[in-house]
């Protein structure tokens, strides 16, 4: 077995470990007993996920002892929402769950975040541990705490930070990732180049063809850095008070075009790809960025097999949702923009301008 690596994330009490390593998912009993929790654990999964790993989780849990029920919930993000967290509420409920039992996210992003959600307002909040199970999750979503569920009106619009007690990142099960989702999540990888590493970046244009092949060497490597990058910044603001907004890199236009494509046509980081190169574009409109580094952006994306043009829709519509997203402050429209591979910072741009900007867009075919 390669060796497990351990990234610290100092929050005071809510301090916590991310392990990262190939087949850790078979030692997630013995972090909990590490942990000294001695109540019963709720795997809360989807039922694809349950067939590929369920039996290996519930193995490592009944070997270091612990009572474990399963809770099924869909895969897919057309499913986070409160309608599900309540099917999570009447399992822990019919089972007698208490406070000091735990929830387990066992899948991507959504089961993170709606099992996270569920701890986090279960008898007012229980502990609750990430198996992220995709690249979006392992990077990102199970690290720092964000949980909550999609409304139509826009994505995480209902939500509270609840930190896990830890993060059981395993890079080999994203074998099992369809192309089309391993290479989504790798958009997220893109993202931390940009907003806070460029040598990072460089790393990934030279092994572009071995990541998006999913050589394990280099993808674990790509998972640690990543998760370095991510715990860095929730570590300095936990609360996304500041820093933790250049996070959201690529996700103001991103979000938008998964809410008004419903949710489906387009994946998460497809759209963080697609909001990165607009936000890139947006960031040499205004004199912040040299075209160089849209063009290193586009190219690094697309050997990723990742899109970089925004489907067809209304600029207006863009607008209209971008208004609503919660990142929104005073009404005005925020934007991480880049100002060079490696640093970004966060601005508010006129509406005004930016819908001549979404007008011009399709200029850059
Ligand atoms: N996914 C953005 C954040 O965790 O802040």
């Amino acid at each position: 077995m390669k060796q497990t690596k351990k990234i610290p994330l100092d929050l005071g009490k809510n301090s916590y470990d991310i392990f990262i390593g190939e087949e850790i998912i078979d030692q997630v009993g013995l972090f909990l007993k590490d942990l000294s929790f001695k109540g019963r654990v709720a795997v809360v999964t989807d039922p694809k996920v349950e067939g590929l790993y369920g039996s290996r989780v519930k193995k490592s849990l009944k070997k270091a002892g612990f009572k474990f029920i399963l809770i099924q919930i869909p895969a897919g993000e057309r499913y986070k929402t409160l309608k599900q967290i309540n099917r999570i509420y009447d399992s822990l409920i019919q089972n007698h769950f208490e406070r000091s039992d735990l929830l387990l996210a066992l899948g991507g992003g959504v089961i993170g975040d709606m099992t996270g959600f569920a701890a986090a307002t279960y008898l007012r909040g229980v502990s609750f541990v990430q198996c992220p199970t995709t690249v979006l999750a392992q990077v990102d979503a199970s690290i720092g705490g964000k949980t909550g569920v999609d409304h139509p009106e826009g994505k995480n619009l209902i939500g509270a930070f609840h930190q896990p007690r830890f993060v059981c990142s395993d890079p080999a099960v994203l074998r099992t990732l369809q192309k089309r989702e391993y290479r989504s999540g790798l958009a997220e990888v893109v993202k931390y180049g940009v907003i806070a590493d460029e040598a990072f970046f460089g790393y990934l244009e030279t092994h572009s063809k071995a990541i998006r092949d999913l050589d394990l060497e280099k993808v674990r490597h790509c998972i640690h850095r990543a998760s370095q990058i991510k715990a860095e910044i929730v570590q300095a603001d936990e609360h996304e008070g500041g820093i933790r907004k250049i996070l959201n890199y690529g996700h103001t236009i991103g979000h938008a075009v998964e809410t008004l494509t419903g949710y489906r046509k387009v994946k998460h980081g497809e759209g963080v790809a697609m909001g990165m190169v607009a936000a890139s574009r947006l960031a040499v409109e205004l004199g912040l960025l040299h075209e160089d580094d849209v063009k290193r952006q586009v190219k690094l994306l697309t050997a990723f097999g990742l899109p970089t043009r925004l489907p067809d829709l209304d600029p207006g519509d863009i607008l209209e949702v971008m208004a609503g997203d919660k990142k929104v402050v005073g009404g005005e429209i925020y934007f991480v923009l880049p100002k060079n591979i490696g640093s970004v910072d966060v601005m508010k741009v006129d509406k005004k301008v930016l819908k001549r900007f979404l007008k011009a867009l399709p200029k850059y075919v």
